[in-house]
């Protein structure tokens, strides 16, 4: 098989494995950390985005708990339901003011064809293969957004980006890295 194609298999494979969440154990310290250390404030107009939401864990923080436009854009409808079912549940619970909800938007689009523009905070969680492509994504976020990768270090993209941290979290004697990237014009 030819090497072009098999990349394109292998890539288009990750889109079939299981769904994966950022452990809402680790949630708190990378919010912390963007806070104390990457200018993150809350009740501002900074605006978040997570690049394949999933089922809402990292927005769904970010509205409720810092009070910041928080964006996720999600392949799979299902897990946009998903979200927005806890969304609604959360809602009734009444733990949280009614409007720090409207704080979320969740829609469906491929994260390839974003423009990063108007973020101050990108996050990501999707495997090496995934982000080796998105050069010409992460090329259009604006100059000092802060870039957050879970789990995997973004290789290859030292003309855009400076590695300013490695935020280190241990679960079940498992270490787990966070990467934080500030885009660098
Ligand atoms: C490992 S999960 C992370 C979920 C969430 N960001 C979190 O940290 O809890 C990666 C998500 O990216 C989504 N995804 C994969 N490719 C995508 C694409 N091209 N555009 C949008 N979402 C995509 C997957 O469906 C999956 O929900």
């Amino acid at each position: 098989m030819k090497k072009k194609q098999k990349n394109f298999e292998k890539f288009h494979s990750q889109l079939d494995l299981p769904f994966l969440e950022t452990d809402n154990e680790f949630i708190k310290e990378i919010f912390q950390t963007l806070e104390f250390e990457f200018g993150l404030k809350s009740n501002s107009k900074q605006k978040l985005i997570d690049l394949g939401v999933g089922n809402g864990t990292i927005v769904i923080f970010s509205a409720l708990n810092h009070n910041i436009k928080s964006y996720g854009i999600e392949i799979n409808q299902k897990l946009i339901n998903e979200a927005k079912i806890r969304i609604k549940s959360l809602k009734k619970e009444g733990n949280y003011k009614k409007k720090l909800f409207k704080k979320i938007k969740i829609k469906q689009g491929d994260f390839y064809l974003l423009n990063l523009k108007f973020y101050d905070f990108i996050y990501i969680y999707s495997l090496p293969t995934m982000q080796r492509y998105l050069k010409h994504v992460f090329n259009t976020a604006k100059k000092n957004a802060v870039i957050i990768s879970f789990k995997y270090q973004l290789k290859n993209f030292n003309s855009i980006f400076t590695l300013q941290k490695r935020l280190i979290l241990n679960k079940n004697k498992k270490e787990f890295s966070t990467f934080f990237y500030k885009k660098i014009s």
